[in-house]
């Protein structure tokens, strides 16, 4: 069960019932070197741990189909189809997952012969989104997702959630009539989603504000699906002596803050898990899910070293980070974590490739193994970035002194025969954002001993 509570259910996500759905996986191993070249078995361990992030199922376990030639009516074929539908009747099974791409024909024809539900790969992962979707905007951009990906599958995709979620009204029998409308009403449903979206984009700031009450800079923990990031979030801002637990209420709940050696304090960013093959459709979903990443001031890869695919999906993380548009000026460190569930040999040639490297720490959040050195190494890293200097703006920077203190970087403020001279502490990530929001003030940045030093590219601020 999901450990990331949501700020904000999205009704597009069902709500968990007393009796569980009893639900399936299935691989189709279609030998063709899809999905990165991963093992079948991996896959489908992968897309098992999926179905187990969405509340209300019972997750039966899975199976590797063999899939050279997918079937267009059935996927699978006759004889395939057969087997399975005994088994589901035997296991009295209700929802199918497929760890790939069903056409609507497929689903449709599946859902009749086995009389259950079917969800696609795609399907699974935006049901995940829509309950993990913390932000309105992730909500918005879910829902939108959605109905993407149901205009594409009229007239049965998602049903096996209708009754419990209320029903978009995609219901209908599959006549030419029914589904015209059902087209009409998802377009203006979207079209109504897209107006709310850019009013939600437009006040995205204040997300953003929230968070920049709290002057401690960010670090975000990314990594693929399953590395452990939720285990290592909390252990760091757990009972552990290390971190003290202290929820700022208006923030997402997977923010906590973490007191570091050195009096550093940081504020520790847990992030929905990432995952391969990541459906178009949804990646707008996935980022608005992501903002805080977007915003770190160090970013904390977290990988299953253990994990036989570790590197693909290190790949995979990298990849996806790039998507997002994260930029490479954010500081990154590198967890290996479950150096636990390593051979003593695979232990030994993990850290020596781990001290060839200054970015990585070998570790475990279980068994707290490697932790006092990575904290150690943020602290640094957040010492380092941080400074604090002075600047003095002229009277009529309204702006830009409330973009200051709205990211809570003045330590104080008074007025000087200049303009006002404002003490401020802040990593440099927030010191180049301030110089690229008011090119115009280009502040003269007085160090305490009095040298002066250029935050921005232009001349000197005078008044
Ligand atoms: P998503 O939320 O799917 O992105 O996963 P996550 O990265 O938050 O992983 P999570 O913390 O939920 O851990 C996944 C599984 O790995 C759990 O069963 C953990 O108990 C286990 N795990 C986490 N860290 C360690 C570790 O250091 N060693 C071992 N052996 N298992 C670990």
């Amino acid at each position: 069960m999901r450990k990331k509570p949501l700020a904000n259910p999205p009704d597009v996500t069902h709500s968990t019932e007393a009796r569980p759905t009893r639900a399936l996986v299935l691989h189709p191993d279609t030998r063709a070197g899809d999905r990165s070249g991963r093992e079948p078995k991996h896959a489908l361990e992968e897309c098992i741990s999926l179905a187990h992030a969405l509340p209300g199922l019972e997750v039966l376990g899975g199976d590797t189909v063999r899939l050279p030639k997918p079937h267009p009516g059935m996927l699978f074929g006759k004889g395939k189809v057969e087997e399975l539908r005994q088994r589901i009747e035997a296991d009295e099974i209700e929802l199918i997952l497929i760890d790939g791409t069903v056409t609507p024909v497929q689903q449709r024809n599946l859902e009749k012969v086995w009389k259950v539900k079917l969800l696609d790969r795609t399907g699974l992962i935006l049901e995940i989104f829509a309950d993990r979707a913390a932000t309105r905007e992730g909500v918005l951009q879910v829902e939108l997702a959605a109905l993407t990906y149901q205009r594409t599958r009229l007239v049965r995709a998602w049903t096996h959630l209708e009754r419990q979620r209320g029903g978009l009204g995609f219901v209908g029998g599959p006549g030419e009539t029914q589904i015209e409308a059902d087209r009409r009403a998802i377009d203006e449903q979207m079209t109504k989603l897209r107006r709310q979206l850019d009013k939600v984009v437009k006040t995205r700031e204040l997300h953003r504000a929230a968070r920049a009450k709290v002057p401690y800079p960010v670090v975000a923990l990314v990594g693929y699906t399953n590395a452990g990031k939720s285990t290592l979030f909390n252990r760091l801002t757990g009972a552990d002596v290390m971190a003290k637990d202290m929820l700022f209420a208006t923030l997402d709940p997977t923010m906590r803050a973490v007191d570091l050696p050195h009096d550093t304090k940081v504020i520790l960013s847990d992030t929905v898990g990432f995952i391969s093959d990541l459906p178009t459709q949804l990646v707008a979903a996935f980022r608005a899910t992501l903002e805080e990443v977007l915003d770190a001031d160090l970013i904390v890869h977290v990988r299953d070293i253990s994990h036989p695919d570790t590197e693909l999906q290190a790949r995979d993380v990298e990849t996806i980070l790039e998507a997002l548009g994260v930029s490479d000026d954010i500081p990154r460190l590198e967890m290996w974590n479950k150096s636990d569930a390593l051979s003593m040999d695979d232990m030994q040639a993990a850290a020596n490739l781990a001290a060839r490297r200054d970015d990585v720490y070998l570790g475990s959040a279980l068994t707290g193994q490697g932790l006092t050195r990575l904290l150690e190494r943020i602290a640094n890293e957040m010492t380092a970035t941080l400074t604090e200097t002075t600047l003095i703006l002229p009277f009529a920077a309204g702006k830009a002194r409330a973009w200051l203190h709205e990211e809570g970087a003045v330590l104080s403020e008074a007025a000087t025969d200049q303009g006002t001279e404002f003490t401020v502490r802040w990593t440099a990530r927030q010191a180049a954002r301030f110089a690229a929001a008011f090119p115009e003030v280009a502040p003269a940045v007085v160090q305490p001993d009095g040298d002066e030093q250029q935050s921005a590219p232009n001349e000197p601020w005078s008044p």
